[in-house]
């Protein structure tokens, strides 16, 4: 039997989710959320860094105005609950499901689908909060965890979002120190 396109589970990502899905999905869009902006402000113990030495990785603070480009993935009914527990084991270090609306921004029209996003607050035991530009660069050099090195997170991040033509002057700044001063 055909499943119901009403049924399928859209799922927003803005991190490692836009470039490294690493999960079943039917369909990739560029899309952005409403009333964000993405922040290096979330540690890393598991993937970007290690206990004791955190790496630094994105998460979302609320902002009035704001906006934060990212995909939104299309996942069969069936694939679902596959998908959710592999998502919950992958963003365990610190971040919780909120449901979004996401609005895809592919070729000129602006569709709302309803979408699950995985965001990390202030107050989970890996939280690192705002840091000087300068500081955020150097943790993000000196990283590196079991997914790599943290410096290869934000230069993948920065190439997907340009690839698909957004734009996000905190991912391209921190890009663009990284580059100017190389990885330790
Ligand atoms: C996301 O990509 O949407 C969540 C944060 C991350 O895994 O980098």
């Amino acid at each position: 039997m055909p499943e119901d396109p009403a049924r399928a589970l859209w799922i927003f990502g803005y991190g490692s989710l836009v470039w490294r899905p690493d999960f079943d999905h039917v369909e990739s869009l560029p899309a952005v959320i409403r009333g964000f902006r993405r922040v290096f402000w979330q540690g890393s113990t598991d993937h970007r860094g290690v206990p004791g030495a955190p790496g630094r990785v994105v998460t979302l603070l609320p902002e009035p105005g704001g906006e934060c480009a990212g995909r939104v993935y299309r996942v069969a009914p069936r694939a679902r609950e596959q998908v959710l527990a592999g998502l919950d084991r992958r963003e365990q270090g610190g971040y919780e499901r909120f449901e979004v609306a996401a609005w895809l921004t592919d070729g000129g029209r602006r569709r709302r689908v309803p979408a699950l996003m995985y965001a990390a607050t202030p107050g989970n035991r890996n939280y690192l909060g705002p840091a000087p530009l300068e500081e955020i660069v150097r943790q993000v050099r000196g990283s590196c965890g079991p997914s790599g090195h943290n410096v290869d997170y934000v230069l993948e991040l920065a190439a997907a979002l340009r690839a698909m033509g957004a734009c996000d002057p905190h991912v391209f700044e921190v890009e663009s120190l990284l580059q100017a001063e190389g990885r330790q």
